[in-house]
């Protein structure tokens, strides 16, 4: 099995949009002839989302495309990763897919990688460590860039209706604790509170599940009557969250005036943005899965002795149940102003989806 040490990590230089996705199975051999063997250590499957990713992940490192994928569920435990990511040392493998739980606690682990050469490629979520070069480059969406999205839409869109902020009465249904997801999209509509006032009732975490979005509504809705939006950091949170509403006799809407209950989320899943056309969610902020090719384009630029970037954003989109709101303006997490179109949904846009 091939061995390779990536020693330094320079300035980057190559942008992902210019690296070839289309290299032949024999570019992905090891220097031996050998397959590239990938431990990729996944969070769980908790969501649609992640049930996507892995299959992004699965269908791109595949055997028939000169692979050999050695596949972990975490089952939503950092413990289970850092075992995986142990065995991966162990098994020697070409390289570390990790898409992790948390953002913190990765030092030990990283620094054992990289003191075996074993390169490694945060996906999806960040790792916060105290030295960057314990990782060879991140492949991911900007959750903060995501939450300022939804708040901004949120804004418009009360402001269109003639909605006061003091009369936004919002529950926060966070995910996973501690995870770049929850800190993102949380940072973001703290920030709303903030800046426009809305009354915010409270903040708990639905841990990105379904079953859990619904208890945590469910309880929300015992506790305080007057909710009228819903900010669900997930799709399935949001479905759980759905059925907790309608199950206490309420109605999920966009018309907050008459008693409906705004719901907003992430993922853009094909069943969240199934429930943006019938109106069920009001505003879905696109979190892309498909990791499986962005990820392979880095290793293959890696094998070709290319340069990467340490961080690679994807770009996504905004959609939304009616046209009240057309754009959004957000500064990303790095500090860009960027204008955001936001899109009716109709079901030809989700039949043409890939998830
Ligand atoms: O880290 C991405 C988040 O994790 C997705 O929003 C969620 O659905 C998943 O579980």
């Amino acid at each position: 099995m091939k061995r390779k040490v990536i020693a330094t990590l320079m300035a980057m230089t190559m942008a992902l949009g210019m690296m070839s996705v289309a290299a032949s199975a024999s570019e992905t051999e090891g220097t031996d002839g050998e397959p590239l063997v990938i431990g990729f250590s996944q969070v769980g499957a908790e969501s649609d989302w992640r049930t996507a990713n892995t299959e992004s992940m699965k269908s791109t490192f595949s055997e028939e495309n000169g692979y050999e994928l050695i596949f972990d569920d975490a089952q939503q435990k950092q413990e289970n990763q850092l075992t995986a990511i142990r065995n991966f040392i162990q098994q020697e493998v070409d390289y570390i897919l990790l898409a992790p739980v948390t953002e913190t606690g990765w030092d030990t682990v990283l620094q054992e990688a990289k003191d075996a050469g074993i390169p490694v490629i945060i996906v999806d979520r960040m790792v916060d460590v105290s030295d960057d070069s314990l990782y060879t480059t991140w492949i991911g969406t900007d959750s903060l860039l995501e939450g300022r999205k939804a708040a901004e839409w949120l804004n418009a869109y009360a402001t269109a209706k003639g909605i006061a902020p003091e009369d936004l009465h919002i529950v926060d249904i966070q995910g996973t604790i501690g995870s770049t997801a929850q800190i993102g999209r949380t940072q973001g509509l703290e920030e709303g509170v903030e800046k426009y006032g809305w009354d915010l009732l409270a903040q708990q975490s639905g841990e990105f599940t379904q079953a859990k979005g619904q208890e945590v509504m469910e309880s929300m809705l015992k506790q305080y009557d007057n909710i009228n939006v819903v900010y669900c950091e997930n799709d399935n949170e949001a479905f759980g969250a759905i059925d907790a509403i309608e199950a206490a006799g309420k109605t999920v809407g966009t018309d907050i005036a008459n008693g409906e209950i705004l719901v907003i989320s992430f993922d853009t899943t094909n069943a969240g943005l199934t429930d943006v056309l019938n109106g069920k969610i009001a505003c879905d902020v696109e979190c892309n899965p498909l990791h499986g090719p962005r990820a392979e384009a880095l290793i293959k630029a890696l094998e070709a002795g290319e340069e990467v970037e340490k961080l690679n954003y994807v770009d996504e989109e905004i959609f939304a149940y009616d046209d009240t709101v057309t754009t959004v303006t957000a500064v990303n997490s790095l500090e860009e102003e960027g204008e955001y179109a936001v899109t009716p949904i109709t079901q030809e846009i989700i039949d043409g989806r890939a998830y």
